[in-house]
């Protein structure tokens, strides 16, 4: 990467720690320290219960991720006077497992077959699996946030409560009102506020004070737009090799995204044959490929695109909000790379 900025997919057990470069050498190795404590803590409290339970919620774990959430609390907790305190990681690793319980109960929601490039736990086991599996983690990450005390327990409650109306949100529908609008509260809901909490976290048990702690969780809001619009991006324009998912996933489900919904409100040819082949889940392949290709002759991609970059200049607002340092460029940095991933 040009910029300096590479978050890569942790590849497998032998890959503890994830390392990114974000243009300053002792910024790099901080993080790095960082991560290897959060995934050691991680995997030790993972990795108690019985054996049946432990091989469930590993087998993502293990399978990778990039630790963006934790990264991001560890990288807030550096405005405080206790960087990466036990305290952060354990906050880090709360928003870890949170994150990663949502993709086990939204695989099943999704149906999804893939996740993290191997398969999913619905899919290799069974959807009571891979629900008990997300709950477990739910469980051990509030034994950890009883830890952190009740301030982080009501804002975790919150946090969750949120994400939760996201995904029902979504999973109801727009109903008569405007799609699009319905599209960014959701994505507020499911993923933002996750990010902000990152952010949030990270900066309140480092000790920072409470402008400062808005601050990142704005930024981290404001991250987690960008993040789920590339996302969305990602999952009608690119191939399992780069996203470790099933491209297409959405249209399957007939959920709508961004780029879908801007190229369903065009006034031309493709737009036409949109509305007439979108009117709910596609069941078949060919369906699918007739849609993605009309898709990439529709104006959607460059609209998600544009709505992107608005939201990665208000990433930057809040930033020009701290202190010019190394973490303030690399939170700048880590924001345009998510972009990267889809040019
Ligand atoms: C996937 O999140 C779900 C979204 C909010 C788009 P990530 O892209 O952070 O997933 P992992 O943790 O790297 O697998
Ligand atoms: C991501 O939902 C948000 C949560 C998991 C809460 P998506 O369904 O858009 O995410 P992917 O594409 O499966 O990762
Ligand atoms: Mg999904
Ligand atoms: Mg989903």
């Amino acid at each position: 990467m040009s910029n300096g900025a590479e978050l890569r997919q942790n590849t497998g057990d032998s890959a503890i720690g994830t390392r990114v470069d974000l243009g300053d050498a002792s910024l790099n190795e901080q993080l790095y320290a960082g991560m290897n404590r959060v995934e050691l803590v991680l995997r030790d409290e993972l990795n108690k219960g019985a054996d049946f339970l432990t091989e469930k919620v590993m087998h993502l774990t293990k399978a990778g991720g990039k630790r963006f959430r934790p990264m991001f609390a560890l990288l807030a907790s550096n405005y405080g006077p206790n960087p990466m305190s036990d305290e952060v990681v354990k906050a880090a690793v709360i928003v870890e497992m949170t994150h990663l319980a949502t993709l086990y109960h939204d695989d099943v929601m999704d149906e999804a077959t893939q996740r993290r490039g191997v398969e999913s736990a619905n899919a290799r086991w069974s959807n009571s699996v891979a629900i008990l599996a997300g709950d477990i983690l739910l469980a051990h990450a509030s034994r950890i946030m009883s830890e952190l005390g009740v301030a982080t327990v009501a804002h975790f409650a919150d946090t969750f409560g949120d994400l939760v109306t996201g995904q029902m949100r979504e999973t109801i529908g727009a109903g008569d009102g405007d799609p699009i609008e319905h599209y960014m509260k959701v994505i507020e809901e499911k993923t933002g506020v996750l990010i902000a909490s990152a952010g949030y976290l990270g900066a309140m048990h480092s000790g920072a004070d409470e402008d400062t702690i808005q601050a990142l969780s704005r930024t981290g809001a404001a991250i987690g737009m960008v993040f789920q619009i590339v996302d969305d991006i990602i999952d009608i324009f690119s191939d399992s090799d780069q996203s470790g998912k099933t491209p297409g996933t959405d249209l399957r489900e007939g959920v709508f995204t961004l780029p879908v919904l801007y190229a369903l409100a065009e006034d031309s040819a493709v737009g036409e044959q949109l509305r007439g082949l979108l009117t709910g889940p596609l069941h078949s392949d060919d369906e699918v490929a007739a849609a993605l290709s009309l898709l990439a002759q529709s104006q959607g991609r460059a609209r998600a695109l544009a709505d992107v970059h608005h939201y990665l200049a208000v990433v930057d607002e809040n930033l020009a909000t701290l202190p010019d340092n190394a973490t303030t460029k690399a939170l700048r940095m880590l924001a345009q790379y998510t972009v990267s991933r889809v040019g």
